[in-house]
């Protein structure tokens, strides 16, 4: 079976086609330099952007695999959540071709797309598995039982990782996006020289927070301009102070959540999953509770068609085709 999987929930515009579960292309066109200036995504370049890039994408997709639209068995295209006027091109744009080609169609759910990413790169991941997704929109903590059953167990109570990420990024001058920016910074800084408060719910729930730490990051920048000025205090610094608190908070609470359900199978997924300090404390972690940790490369962390493919490929093994009527769902959740 051959899937093409669409992807345009945000900035990111995206086709990859899968046989059966393999990826056997996956072309992602970023908009970030056109999203750079302004300092975050501005919704109405990103959904001209999609319809300017999105046939280009699919054909170099087609074209890597040595295929044609013809040979594809199923398409599937996210419908949410994410911004509307993104979403509503790629969802129109599959669900033409899938009624011009007369082809199975599958709508997806993005956050089901990150949460089964995994399953593109592990032959050893199995249910039930706690998976975190972890993105610029979303932090949630899922209990997944089986393919399509998944409980929500936690998830932000305000500020999403990523989008703590980029906050605090702007506040130091540091380009868009904020997570790769401050992890590059990071690594030149000294975490110790800072302590933030790490984002603790004070109730016993899995939930995160974290307004919290970016109002910290806010406070001490306005406290200490002087140090800063003098270099005694570093923006690198900072940096690595602000990391190491909000990895530590949600390495805790996956510690936290093993202690409860003592689940073995951890997946951690979505852009804040490419951190590469996050890949070094969970590390710690699985050794120290012999857990099997499983985070997807880099590339297939942030958006990408091919996990869309993936949920497409699953759902099509699994008979569930969806109507052409299916309307993006902006605020659709998991
Ligand atoms: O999954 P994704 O591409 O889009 C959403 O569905 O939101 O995630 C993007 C988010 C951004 O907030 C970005 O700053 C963050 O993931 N991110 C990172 C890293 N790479 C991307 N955060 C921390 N460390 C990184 N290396
Ligand atoms: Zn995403």
């Amino acid at each position: 079976m051959y899937i093409l999987g669409i992807e345009t929930s945000c900035d990111e515009t995206s086709a990859a086609i899968l046989e059966n579960k393999k990826i056997i292309s996956n072309i992602i066109y970023s908009q970030i330099e056109k999203h750079r200036i302004f300092g975050g995504v501005v919704p109405e370049i990103a959904a001209r952007e999609h319809l300017d890039k999105l046939q280009f994408v699919v054909d170099e997709s087609l074209k890597k695999a040595n295929l044609s639209l013809n040979d594809i068995d199923v398409i599937s295209a996210t419908y949410g959540p994410g911004l509307a006027g993104s979403l509503i091109v790629g969802l129109s744009y599959a669900k033409s071709l899938a009624f011009a080609l007369n082809k199975k169609f599958i709508g997806v759910n993005h956050l089901e797309a990150h949460l089964l990413s995994p399953f593109l790169e592990y032959d050893n991941i199995k249910f039930p598995f706690i998976g975190l997704v972890v993105s610029g929109g979303h932090t949630n903590l899922y209990l997944a039982q089986e393919f399509g059953k998944y409980k929500l167990i936690g998830s932000t109570r305000d500020d999403a990782a990523g989008e703590a990420f980029d906050k605090v990024a702007k506040m130091l001058n540091l380009p868009y996006p904020g997570g790769p920016s401050i992890s590059n910074e990071a690594i030149k800084g000294d975490a110790k020289k800072i302590v933030f408060p790490q984002a603790y719910m004070k109730d016993e729930s899995f939930d995160f927070s974290f307004s919290g730490i970016k109002t910290s990051v806010l406070y001490f920048l306005q406290k200490n301009k002087v140090k800063i000025k003098n270099g005694e205090i570093t923006v690198s610094d900072i940096a690595a102070a602000f990391q190491k608190a909000t990895i530590r908070a949600i390495v805790n609470k996956i510690r936290r959540i093993y202690k409860k359900y003592r689940i073995k199978n951890i997946a951690i997924t979505g852009g804040v999953a490419a951190n590469s300090y996050l890949k070094e404390e969970i590390k710690r972690l699985a050794e120290e509770r012999n857990l099997n940790v499983f985070i997807p490369s880099p590339i297939l962390c942030t958006d990408n068609g091919a996990m869309i493919a993936y949920a497409g490929y699953e759902y099509a093994k699994h008979n569930k085709y969806s109507e052409l009527d299916l309307d993006i769902i902006p605020d659709l959740k998991l």
